[in-house]
């Protein structure tokens, strides 16, 4: 009770969010529910989670500015930690379960699969992001800090992308399996809008009333 006193509600509810993903395929895998297809279904539990922490973490700031709470910045560091935890994993099963580190093979997939070379960009982007995300980095880096962890907002799209094309689908045409990497990208387009100064602003000036939220303790 007391472990639980020292966190606030937001920070017990990232982090529940954050295992479930692990919690339930462990759980689907001892209780032999997990699918037929079992790489491919971890590779893509992993990839989906990993795209949903990550625009997590996108939507801190215009909670923030909106609502005028606060707390979910001091969080964003905890969502994209997450995020790159579960794109790590992601890239272990596809390179390590999959391909059973055979490397030509991969290097071969990799120049016959653009999506692939996407998703390596967003994944290799994320890494500096994660390494510098301790406030040490922070202090370190001064005002390049914030320009580096811009990246975010290109790692995102790209992140969609490698989504995007992984699915049977058209989104041109709408058609097959377009509806959740449609719903994910209109997301990240609108965290994108957000950026732009003018709607930024025009947004922060609304009238909000405060959230109260959070407890004192950081
Ligand atoms: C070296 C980097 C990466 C490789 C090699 C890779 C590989 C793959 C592969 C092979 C699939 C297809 C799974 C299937 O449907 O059979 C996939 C899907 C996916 N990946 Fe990645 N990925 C990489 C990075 C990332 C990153 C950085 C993210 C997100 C932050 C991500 C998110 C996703 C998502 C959301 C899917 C689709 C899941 C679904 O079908 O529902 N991937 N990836």
């Amino acid at each position: 009770m007391k472990l639980l006193s020292r966190y606030t509600p937001l920070q017990i509810a990232i982090h529940v969010y954050a295992w479930s993903a692990f919690v339930w395929i462990i759980y689907e895998l001892f209780n032999g529910s997990f699918s037929i297809n079992p790489i491919q279904e971890l590779e893509q539990r992993t990839g989906r989670h990993a795209i949903t922490l990550l625009v997590l973490s996108l939507l801190c700031t215009p909670i923030h500015t909106i609502f005028k709470w606060s707390e979910p910045l001091k969080r964003r560091r905890t969502l994209g930690l997450y995020a790159f935890l579960y794109a790590t994993i992601h890239v272990i099963i596809f390179v390590d379960l999959d391909y059973g580190l055979a490397w030509s093979l991969l290097i071969q997939e990799l120049v016959e699969k653009p999506r692939l070379i996407v998703g390596l960009i967003a994944f290799t982007l994320l890494i500096p992001l994660a390494i510098t995300s301790f406030d040490i980095w922070k202090k370190r880096l001064g005002k390049n800090w914030k320009r580096l962890h811009r990246l975010v907002y290109l790692i995102a799209p790209l992140a969609f992308l490698h989504y995007a094309w992984s699915k049977k689908g058209d989104l041109l045409s709408l058609q097959g399996e377009v509806a959740k990497p449609l719903i994910y990208g209109l997301i990240i387009a609108t965290f994108l809008i957000f950026r732009i100064p003018p709607i930024r602003k025009a947004i922060a000036s609304f009238p909000t009333r405060r959230l109260t939220l959070s407890p004192k303790k950081d």
